[in-house]
């Protein structure tokens, strides 16, 4: 927790879901009831092809949507993208950019995640930018250098705490239900949020840093009370309500 962030909770379904989701969308509009809702956001992010459907569906509720990549480009012959305008032509508000996910599986470059962050912008909206060190690297004492040169190159210029949010997500603590020390992610977020700091000032003090990796409704609680860890960006428990909510009641009693 950071004095003064509202923290987020944000579900990547990565390629899951379908047309037949419905029932657990409205389940966690349901469950999203007011005490939690002053307490945190809430955002999910579906496969580009369901996100207009999902939106359909949490019409009206306070939970955000957005998809988990967006073209640098605003149209034109890109077969198989998708531009930042169309998402919010189709009621998004956010887009995850940078997920570890594309920089192996599409080759994503810091350069084409800080384009991708600045066309999400461009649309009006938030870009998630998501940076995390290999498990090697981790090993070999060079967790911090990896962020530093991530943040450095994947967050541009004109971030904002308005319209950007920074998720740590160690690479080897993906859908490994392996977790970092606590120390360890403090360490880390306290250095995201120095480096936020030293080039945006008071909007870096501003800025939310989520932790994602293995977040589960089990260690939700004792990863969220950790100080800069500013909510959870979510994977396989972002799958199933009750796993996605129970996370979110790790705030409930939180001040
Ligand atoms: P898991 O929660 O499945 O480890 O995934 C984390 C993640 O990659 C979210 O973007």
């Amino acid at each position: 927790m950071t004095p003064d962030i509202k923290p987020i909770v944000a579900g990547n379904w990565k390629m899951n879901g379908s047309c037949g989701s419905e029932s657990m969308v409205r389940e966690l509009v349901a469950g999203f009831d007011q005490q939690l809702q002053g307490k945190l956001d809430m955002a999910i992010f579906p496969p580009a092809i369901l996100m207009a459907l999902v939106a359909s569906w949490t019409k009206g509720s306070a939970i955000a949507v957005g998809t988990q990549d967006c073209h640098a480009n605003e149209s034109g012959a890109h077969t198989g993208d998708t531009a930042a305008e169309m998402i919010a032509s189709a009621d998004g508000t956010m887009v995850l950019t940078g997920h570890s996910e594309r920089r192996v599986d599409h080759n994503e470059s810091d350069a084409d995640v800080a384009a991708k962050s600045e066309a999400a912008w461009r649309a009006g909206l938030v870009s998630v930018i998501c940076i995390g060190e290999l498990e090697a690297q981790r090993r070999s004492g060079e967790t911090l250098d990896v962020l530093g040169k991530q943040l450095a190159g994947s967050v541009p210029g004109g971030a904002t705490s308005a319209n950007t949010i920074v998720a740590y997500e160690p690479v080897w603590a993906i859908g490994t239900g392996l977790v970092p020390e606590a120390s360890d992610v403090e360490e880390a977020h306290a250095f995201i949020r120095k480096t936020l700091v030293e080039r945006f000032g008071d909007e870096g003090a501003k800025m939310r840093i989520l932790y994602g990796g293995s977040v589960k409704p089990g260690n939700a609680g004792e990863l969220m009370a950790i100080n800069n860890v500013d909510g959870a960006l979510v994977g396989g428990a972002s799958l199933k309500s009750a796993d996605f909510l129970g996370i979110c009641e790790a705030y409930r009693t939180m001040a």
